[in-house]
């Protein structure tokens, strides 16, 4: 028997960084999937298969032992193996991804929900809320400050407001870029140099919390009346509050300055200090995106993606 499931990449939209110190934000699962499948197996061993590399260790293997990378997998199968009267001896996982790793679009926050999925369907124990409750512990495992809204938006999918899981209808098309400034980025050091933003300007950051607070409330108020103008206007904003705290860079500004002529709005998606940005473009303008960025950029048109987690058993 497989416990299969899949789960969503992610963008924010609005509230990155300020949503790890308790403002709101606005996310969206996007079309591109990861999906995982556990097989329960007679060794008494933990087996991960990732496009990243293969590992196997004894079950109850610590998950700090092992490489950061495979420590939510290990945590979530060791916690599966835990529960009472289970009867697995040990478990296989296989990954399989069509997300980008380490760009912004929230590829560790899908393996977890997927995960978790997948690993707590072999008991049928399975509903959304355990779902992403045992996936963001697993993500704490990499990202121990994680504000939880990734594996929110990647288990519920659609476009929700954080942290009230309100679903934000838009009956216009969005018409959003994604383009990878194809530098890694780092989540965790930037979320630390945030922190540190914080640190020296408590005021400040404050200001900027409410700002970002009040822009997210307008955002909310403009998808209503179907403005894309508006939204447009207020991504551009967005990205001057993250210029402020210093998570852009000169391959980012250059970027979005290239697109200025056609976009609507365009702004970082994610940690940034590399990884990618979202620009909202106007259908005729869409084919003249690539050229614009020049060829050493990836870009795609990304679509909503309103299933969120999904989750079935193969014989
Ligand atoms: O770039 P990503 O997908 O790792 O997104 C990080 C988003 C932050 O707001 C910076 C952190 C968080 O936990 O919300």
């Amino acid at each position: 028997m497989k416990s299969v499931s899949s789960a969503p990449a992610k963008i924010i939209l609005f509230g990155e960084h300020f949503v790890v110190h308790g403002t709101k934000a606005i996310l969206a699962a996007i079309d591109k999937r990861v999906t995982v499948t556990s097989t329960v197996t007679e060794n008494k061993t933990i087996k991960i298969n990732s496009e990243l590399g293969t590992i196997e260790v004894p079950i109850f293997t610590s998950y700090k032992k092992t490489k950061s990378e495979f420590r939510p997998f290990v945590y979530l199968a060791n916690k599966v193996i835990s529960i009472p009267n289970c009867n697995i001896n040990g478990l296989e996982i296989t990954i399989d991804s069509d997300i980008p790793i380490g760009v912004g679009l929230g590829s560790s926050s899908a393996c977890c929900v997927a995960a978790a999925s997948s690993l707590f369907g072999l008991f049928k124990a399975w509903s959304y809320s355990g779902i992403l409750t045992m996936s963001i512990e697993a993500e704490k495992t990499i990202f121990p400050n994680t504000s939880g809204a990734d594996c929110t938006v990647c288990t519920y999918g659609g476009m929700i407001e954080h942290p009230s899981i309100e679903k934000i209808d838009n009956t216009f098309d969005l018409n959003l870029v994604i383009a990878n400034s194809m530098i890694p980025h780092n989540t965790k050091k930037s979320v630390k140099k945030v922190s540190k933003f914080k640190e020296n300007d408590e005021k400040r950051f404050s200001e900027l919390c409410d700002l970002e607070t009040k822009l997210i409330d307008e955002v909310v108020l403009a998808m209503k009346n179907n403005d894309a103008t508006v939204l447009g206007l207020k991504m551009s904003e967005n990205q001057k509050y993250l210029e402020e705290i210093q998570v852009s860079n000169d391959t980012i500004r250059d970027m979005i300055s290239s697109l200025k002529e056609i976009s609507l709005g365009s702004k970082i998606t994610g940690a940034g200090d590399g990884g990618c940005i979202i620009a909202l473009i106007n259908d005729e303008n869409m084919d003249k995106v690539p050229a614009l960025l020049g060829k050493d950029k990836e870009c795609f048109s990304a679509k909503l993606d309103t299933k969120g987690v999904v989750w079935k058993i193969e014989k």
